[in-house]
């Protein structure tokens, strides 16, 4: 969708939507003519309309000119970002009313960004076939007092459509999203900048790293396990690096502990973490800004076959412990295991976040609002607390204690990828990458609850991937 910042209302457009706070609603916004503030007042009091967040009206008196308006509710101020919901609401109204293009009219003095992340996010849709439904808005207008410079737009407007790409990769069905295909979109992340480079590994260049963890978990799967290493250098050479890891469980059938009726169906989704890390490139590609970042990727599938691991197995890992296998559900962390430990002792980085719909036990702890964020260095984990406190995703620390890392040792072999009886779910899998990052400062985001809203969207989400932890990304990456 094209964005433009403007300073008032286009003569020709299909909507207008007034954003109107709930506690403070302006009076005299420059931007409306004597005619639409006095319908607004109006409404404002009579109550029809409050200005709550999620809120939206249609103000039928005004219609004229073939244009439509609208008040929408961006909530309290103190509550804050909330203009990106009354933007998310606003496009998603101008989405189901089909409308060509649309203004956003901001209270005077509000910064459009927010805004423009909450009309992209918003003017998303998912659809396959002929007979789905899947039209999106064209173009939107925000119509702001303050200046806002072409440069800072761009870049909004490149993270709000980098998250809708980490969508669309996580909502693809998982026919169609393999690691093949997951490994061709890395590959045309080359086309957007010089500076972006992607290497494939297949099987045997992994069988050659003795990459036994990775491997193991993809040994079901018809289609070959990929390892996809990204590498954006536009910084100097020799300043740090940084690194983003993800999981690409393509499909997560459980394998033999296969999951059942209730758990199965989403696991398209499985492969969020690797999503993210392909958004965060796109958006590197596209921004260019001077720092040097490498992703890496453990793309599998986690099947049934003939050729599958079992319970009981006995893998060995890419830095040589031995792993038994006693649950081929917690393979995510096998997945991980290797590529971690790649990219700490090829990239020897300064840090690295890696991204995972690692655990159910996530989900039971935090719901899917709250990321768990966990990891083995005070100041990395401060890094991303204040992150996310600027992009307002939350993220909660969980602990990874001597307790648990005891538990994450083997009977049989050096390390176990579950243990019967521990009920923290989410830490003992914190517990269990910790072995694999070296010495790295490292923090692992475990997004299971928050990648994929199966039930319910909010104001600038449908239904389905979120795209969660982009803009978080983009603050730890300013
Ligand atoms: N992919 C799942 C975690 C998950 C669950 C993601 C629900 C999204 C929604 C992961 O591979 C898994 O199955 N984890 C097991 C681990 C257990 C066997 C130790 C879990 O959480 O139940
Ligand atoms: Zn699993
Ligand atoms: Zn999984």
């Amino acid at each position: 969708m094209k964005i433009e910042v403007l300073e008032k209302v286009p003569e020709k457009i299909s909507g207008v939507f007034f954003v109107v706070s709930e506690d403070s609603y302006e009076k005299d916004v420059k931007a409306f003519s004597a005619a639409e503030k006095k319908q607004i007042l109006g409404v404002m009091e009579s109550e029809i309309f409050t200005g709550r967040k999620g809120e939206s009206l249609a103000l039928t008196g005004l219609n004229k000119d073939g244009k439509a308006f609208f008040v929408v509710g961006s909530g309290k101020k103190e509550e804050g970002g909330l203009l990106r919901n009354a933007a998310g609401v606003a496009a998603s109204v101008a989405k189901k009313s089909k409308f060509a293009d649309f203004a956003i009219v901001l209270p005077t003095g509000e910064d459009p960004a927010l805004a423009i992340s909450g009309a992209v996010l918003g003017n998303y849709n998912f659809k396959i076939g002929d007979t789905s439904e899947d039209f999106l808005v064209k173009k939107c207008v925000i119509v702001s007092g303050k200046k806002f410079s072409k440069d800072a737009v761009e870049k909004e407007v490149s993270l709000a459509e980098s998250t809708n790409f980490v969508r669309d990769l996580v909502n693809t069905p998982p026919s169609l999203m393999n690691p093949d295909i997951l490994a061709e979109e890395a590959k045309k992340l080359e086309k957007i900048s010089k500076k972006v480079k992607v290497k494939i590994l297949g099987e045997k260049d992994m069988g050659k790293l003795k990459m036994g963890s990775l491997l193991g978990v993809g040994q079901g799967s018809d289609i070959e396990s990929k390892l996809i290493v990204l590498e954006y250098m536009g910084g100097k050479k020799g300043d740090d690096v940084e690194a983003l890891v993800g999981k690409g469980v393509c499909f997560d059938s459980g394998g033999y502990n296969v999951k059942p009726t209730g758990h199965i169906e989403d696991m398209k989704s499985d492969m969020g973490g690797a999503a993210t890390v392909l958004g965060a490139f796109r958006f590197l590609a596209e921004t260019s800004p001077e720092k040097n970042v490498v992703g890496v990727i453990g793309a599998v599938e986690n099947m049934v076959s003939g050729n599958a691991y079992k319970p009981g197995d006995v893998i060995t890992a890419m830095n040589g412990k031995t792993i038994e296998v006693t649950n081929t559900d917690a393979e995510g962390r096998l997945v991980l295991a290797d590529a971690l430990y790649y990219t700490a002792t090829k990239f020897k980085p300064a840090v690295i976040f890696d991204f995972a719909t690692l655990t159910g036990a996530c989900i039971a702890a935090l719901g899917t609002e709250i990321s768990g964020v966990m990891g083995n260095d005070k100041k990395a984990m401060d890094r991303v607390k204040k992150a996310a406190d600027v992009s307002g995703e939350g993220v909660w620390e969980l602990p990874i204690t001597d307790l648990f890392r005891e538990k994450t040792k083997g009977t049989i072999s050096d390390l176990q990828n579950w243990t019967a009886g521990v009920s923290a779910g989410s830490s003992m899998g914190g517990a269990f990458l910790e072995h694999f990052v070296e010495e790295t400062p490292w923090v692992h985001f475990d997004i299971a609850g928050t990648a994929y809203q199966g039930k319910y969207g909010n104001e600038f989400t449908p239904k389905g991937a979120t795209g969660v932890m982009m803009r978080t990304i983009r603050e730890l990456l300013k």
